[in-house]
């Protein structure tokens, strides 16, 4: 008996230490999400000035983009995307992506050159993922004419100043195996680490998975990591 009512105490202070820890994960990124403009502390990262390219990158809610600019981000997505997603398990589906891209959550990295023309575009988000607080990149799209000129890196780079600045614990995202080009981006130029909760580690889905989750840690990840929350794995 006496044995059973410690226990018992034991499990009701973890249950409230779990979800305290969890509270303090959701108003990290509750906070996050009512920044004004998560850019605003880095002026210096308004431009991208090289490589024969003066852009102006901005930082806004997808409420804030105008529908050209939303038409665009699809079609750019889809000119760079729809084959890899057809050689996937997911398949291309026009209807979701496009939801994907106007979730009232999706915040927007635009990179814009000299005329106002947008050029490249980031969605990310702040999320909570396997009980972590995360900034996860739902896609780094780029005009042909200005790839391999160091833009995606720099937009990466926002990426991990900007989950570093809200406190996030990392920079999450999603990698398709043959998009050989985006892969060689991430893990060998970025040097972003295979996720633990992906397929490959997981163990969740088989062999055959076509894609990576891929993650790069901030200085608030570096702590060992315990689950607070239920994690759905990579299969969700
Ligand atoms: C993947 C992508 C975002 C990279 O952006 P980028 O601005 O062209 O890349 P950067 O110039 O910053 O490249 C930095 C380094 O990454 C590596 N890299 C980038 N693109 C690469 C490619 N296609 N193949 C091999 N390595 C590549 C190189 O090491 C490169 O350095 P280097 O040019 O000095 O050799 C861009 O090519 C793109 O938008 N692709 C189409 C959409 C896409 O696949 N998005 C990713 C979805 S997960």
């Amino acid at each position: 008996m006496g044995r059973k009512s410690v226990r018992a105490k034991e499990k009701k202070q973890k249950r409230q230490e779990e979800r305290a820890a969890m509270a303090a994960v959701c108003a990290k990124v509750q906070a996050a999400n009512q920044l004004g403009d998560p850019l605003g502390a880095f002026p210096a990262f308004k431009k991208f000035d090289r490589n024969g390219l003066n852009l102006s990158i901005e930082c806004c809610r997808v409420s804030h983009l105008d529908e050209k600019t939303i038409d665009w981000a699809f079609e750019l997505t889809k000119t760079n995307m729809q084959l890899l997603y057809e050689q996937s398990e997911w398949g291309w589906k026009e209807r979701e992506k496009r939801e994907e891209l106007t979730d009232e959550r999706a915040w927007y990295l635009i990179a814009r050159d000299e005329l106002a023309a947008p050029v490249a575009l980031v969605h990310f988000r702040f999320d909570v993922e396997c009980g972590d607080e995360v900034l996860y990149c739902y896609e780094v799209q780029l005009e042909t004419r200005v790839r391999r000129k160091g833009v995606g890196k720099f937009l990466v780079q926002i990426l991990q100043l900007m989950a570093n600045s809200t406190q996030m614990k990392k920079v999450v995202l999603t990698v398709f195996k043959h998009n050989h080009g985006a892969y060689q981006f991430f893990r060998d130029a970025l040097q972003f680490e295979i996720d633990e909760t992906s397929p490959s580690v997981s163990g969740c889905c088989s062999d055959d998975c076509t894609y990576e989750i891929l993650s790069r840690r901030t200085k608030f990840g570096d702590t060992p990591h315990s689950h607070t929350g239920h994690c759905a794995g990579c299969c969700h």
